[in-house]
């Protein structure tokens, strides 16, 4: 037997099968017809294979003796592109649209990576999202498909570095030089810069959730009623609202410095004020 499959596979140019024929009951050896063609008539003793090609929406992929083409019976579902159109020698294929990958059967959408991860193999039609740690010096501020960010560089942009970033936030910069302000033109667009550098910092600084929530209760005047949020999100959600009132009111740093005194944070109402000479 491995004989004779090795001697077809040698003459795998024109494949043969062997048939009985009907009328002669003999025992022929025919060709058969290749992809995209079935067999219309068997050869005889003294006639070859009639192949004749597959009809529409019909298919045969590779060399065969079949009497029908097989029918392309796949069809794609939601979610789903096609990648191969049925033709006479492929049945129809598809795949998870873009943003999806295939598990049993489904398209599922790729996994989002949370807060200080990021995507470190970005999801493929056949694979979720591989998330991991932001690595020393990136950061992911929000749930994505994105890989970690590099923290930006404050010197490089002749700035100086405000709060130093960790795996959930960029690294802040601040142009802000204390002290050095006098009443010139541009003390308008640096005081801006200085209280939003001063926000920052007291942000980032490393409070206790629970006094993190304290002074932002303080600062929002609002009731008691905040969800189980991290940190980070608490620290995000705080200075948009901080930057936000600063915008709007000026007085929001010293508000913020009376804060830090009210919930007995001492330590860093000092530092603050000695940082930005308040
Ligand atoms: C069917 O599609 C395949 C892949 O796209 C291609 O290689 C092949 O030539 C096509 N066959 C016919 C008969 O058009
Ligand atoms: C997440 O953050 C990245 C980088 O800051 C940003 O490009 C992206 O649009 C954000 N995605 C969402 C859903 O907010
Ligand atoms: C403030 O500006 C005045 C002149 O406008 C200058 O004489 C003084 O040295 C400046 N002070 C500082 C601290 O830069």
């Amino acid at each position: 037997p491995l004989l004779l499959l090795l001697a077809e596979l040698a003459c795998d140019a024109q494949p043969t099968y062997q048939w009985k024929d009907a009328v002669t009951g003999q025992r022929v050896t025919c060709q058969q017809c290749p992809p995209g063609t079935f067999v219309a008539q068997h050869c005889s003793r003294d006639r070859a294979t009639v192949c004749e090609p597959c009809p529409d929406l019909h298919y045969t992929q590779y060399w065969n003796y079949l009497e029908k083409c097989r029918y392309c019976n796949v069809f794609c579902g939601e979610k789903q592109v096609e990648v191969q159109q049925c033709n006479a020698t492929h049945n129809r294929a598809c795949q998870c649209q873009q943003g999806y990958y295939s598990n049993m059967e489904l398209c599922i959408r790729h996994s989002e990576c949370p807060p200080g991860s990021g995507a470190a193999k970005p999801g493929t039609p056949f694979e979720d999202t591989q998330c991991q740690d932001c690595p020393h010096g990136f950061f992911s501020s929000n749930s994505s498909t994105n890989p970690c960010q590099p923290h930006q560089d404050c010197e490089q942009q002749g700035k100086v570095t405000n709060v130093q970033g960790n795996k959930y936030h960029d690294t802040l910069c601040m142009s802000c030089r204390p002290g050095r302000g006098n009443s010139t033109q541009e003390s308008a667009a640096e005081d801006d810069d200085c209280d939003q550098a001063m926000i920052d910092f007291v942000v980032y600084q490393n409070i206790p959730v629970k006094k993190l929530k304290r002074l932002q209760q303080i600062l929002e005047r609002s009731p008691k009623k905040q969800a189980a949020w991290t940190r980070a999100a608490i620290q995000e959600k705080f200075r948009a609202f901080l930057t936000h009132k600063k915008e709007e009111d000026s007085a929001v740093t010293k508000e913020l410095l009376d804060a830090l005194r009210v919930v007995k944070l001492h330590s860093i109402e000092e530092k603050v004020r000695k940082r930005f000479q308040l």
